[in-house]
């Protein structure tokens, strides 16, 4: 590595530019999309129809890819005027509550056109029911005059049985129904529902100009229409992928590998002895976790490490190039401590910005989440799938799930020999871990440092078996 790294760095500065030119370093996964675009996702729908979930989910997802995204929920705008209401509120015949529900959506829409002007993002959600193709063409003339696109995504369903689960699940626990008896609020909910089905238009081809994408029972049937840019064109794809049926992923670093005990970073080896240990123990800490009779698919990079470590479960396996451990380019099989002896400038600018730091001839945690995405699709159409990877992959994959920020991602503790279950709920990811009680090293390294975790105690336990 060595000699070949000085000839790499000539090649480096060779480069017209400056020093150290790592291409595309700030490319964010939004591709061709142009820095200016401005994208209003309009949800539509019944009440009850997972609209706040779509809306939560879409915003993670674009986070995730560096796409500044929020939504303005006008529900939260009404609540601050009427925090309570009852079904008849929601009476079009109700004048007083048309006039705060209209209220209200201007208020969300202006906040809106403000977000939009500050920068702050390129994807606003309008979360409401916009129900009816007035609203819609209201909403339609607001955003013609400040430039903003729109994308009407409508989440159309009468499952009864479904939404009734729906209503008992998230509705009953609404802000809007503190304190009150949930079998009167879930029947409070249904009035409202009610209220809102003698004027709901559903999208239809008075409306054919409308960007649009119609999902109907849960994305069983999906009607697109009039899809523009290619950021739409994600978010879209991101939607047909989703599901709300029962399931969890659940996720585990390999075992302890020879380089892990070397203090090396990448590489193909081995797993340990105690790595060894822990593939023997992983199927009865899956079965602990998982239940008897549940269909799982384990998922494994194409690294000798996680194969290994997956070998004894008995579950369909596949193999993926994309959860390969972060290259680390010219430093893969050095330690922390001599890739700081011998780049320590390059230590200091990952130290600086991890997320970003590019490894010369490698990857940054960035290029990691762009070749993740595939596999967050899959994952999202698919149901119980056990993820046996590396370190960063699992990083950056948990972050997805738990909404983590980046600059804290590449930080992120993840103990070996600990299987972690994320189980996604409405609005969020619930996160259990069982570790397999099996020791082995940290390779957690903390910024400003170049020792892991225990690295002292390694060295001084290594001398005395020596001496
Ligand atoms: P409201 O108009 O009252 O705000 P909403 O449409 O935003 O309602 P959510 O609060 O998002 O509804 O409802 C979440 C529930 O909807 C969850 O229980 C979730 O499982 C379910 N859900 C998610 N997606 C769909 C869908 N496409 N169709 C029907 N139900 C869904
Ligand atoms: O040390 C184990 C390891 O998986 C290395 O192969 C990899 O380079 C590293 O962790 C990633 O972690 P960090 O980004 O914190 O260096």
């Amino acid at each position: 590595a060595p000699a070949t790294n000085g000839a790499f760095r000539q090649e480096m500065r060779k480069v017209p530019q400056g020093d150290f030119i790592r291409p595309n370093r700030k490319t964010n996964g939004v591709g061709v999309q142009a820095e200016d675009t401005r994208i209003c996702v309009v949800m539509v729908g019944l009440p009850a129809r997972g609209k706040s979930l779509i809306a939560t989910k879409v915003v993670r997802y674009l986070h995730w890819l560096s796409i500044g995204a929020r939504t303005f929920n006008v529900g939260q705008y009404r609540r601050s005027a009427t925090p309570n209401p009852s079904a008849d509120f929601f009476d079009t015949t109700n004048t007083e509550g048309e006039r705060l529900r209209k209220a209200a959506a201007e208020a969300a829409v202006a906040d809106m056109v403000k977000w939009f002007r500050g920068g702050h993002g390129m994807v606003a959600i309008l979360d409401a029911t916009n129900s009816t193709k007035s609203r819609r063409k209201w909403i339609q003339e607001r955003c013609h005059e400040h430039g903003i696109h729109t994308l009407y995504v409508e989440s159309k369903c009468d499952d009864e049985d479904l939404i009734m689960q729906n209503i008992l699940e998230v509705k009953t626990t609404s802000p809007d129904y503190v304190g009150q008896d949930p079998e009167v609020a879930a029947q409070d909910f249904r009035d409202r529902i009610r209220n809102y089905e003698k004027v709901y238009q559903t999208i239809d081809e008075d409306e054919f100009d409308l960007t649009y994408v119609k999902l109907i029972d849960v994305g069983k049937q999906v009607i697109i229409n009039q899809i523009k840019d290619y950021l739409q064109s994600r978010v879209v794809y991101y939607l047909m992928n989703l599901h709300i049926k029962p399931r969890s992923i659940w996720l585990s670093r390999h075992g302890e590998s020879m380089y892990n005990l070397d203090g090396k970073i990448g590489g193909d080896a081995d797993i340990s002895p105690r790595g060894e240990m822990y593939a023997r123990k992983l199927p009865e800490l899956v079965k602990q976790s998982v239940g008897d009779g549940r269909k799982l698919t384990v998922w494994t990079s194409t690294l000798k490490r996680t194969i290994q470590t997956a070998r004894f479960l008995e579950f369909e396996k596949l193999e993926w190039k994309a959860l390969d451990e972060l290259d680390s380019g010219v430093c893969d099989g050095l330690t922390y401590a001599e890739i700081e002896e011998r780049f320590p400038e390059d230590f200091a600018q990952r130290d600086d910005d991890k997320y970003n730091y590019r490894y010369l001839g490698g990857e940054s945690y960035r290029d990691v989440v762009i070749r993740l995405e595939p596999i967050i699709m899959e994952l999202e159409r698919s149901e119980n799938i056990l993820i046996v990877t590396h370190q960063a992959i699992l990083r950056c994959i948990y972050a997805y799930f738990m909404n983590v920020p980046q600059e804290r991602s590449p930080w992120m503790e993840v103990p070996l020999h600990t299987l972690i279950k994320l189980t996604p709920k409405a609005y969020s990811t619930h996160e259990e871990r069982l570790s397999a009680d099996i020791p082995a090293v940290s390779t957690f390294r903390e910024k400003g440092t170049s020792a892991r975790i225990g690295d002292k105690e390694r060295r001084e336990s290594k001398t005395s078996v020596a001496s």
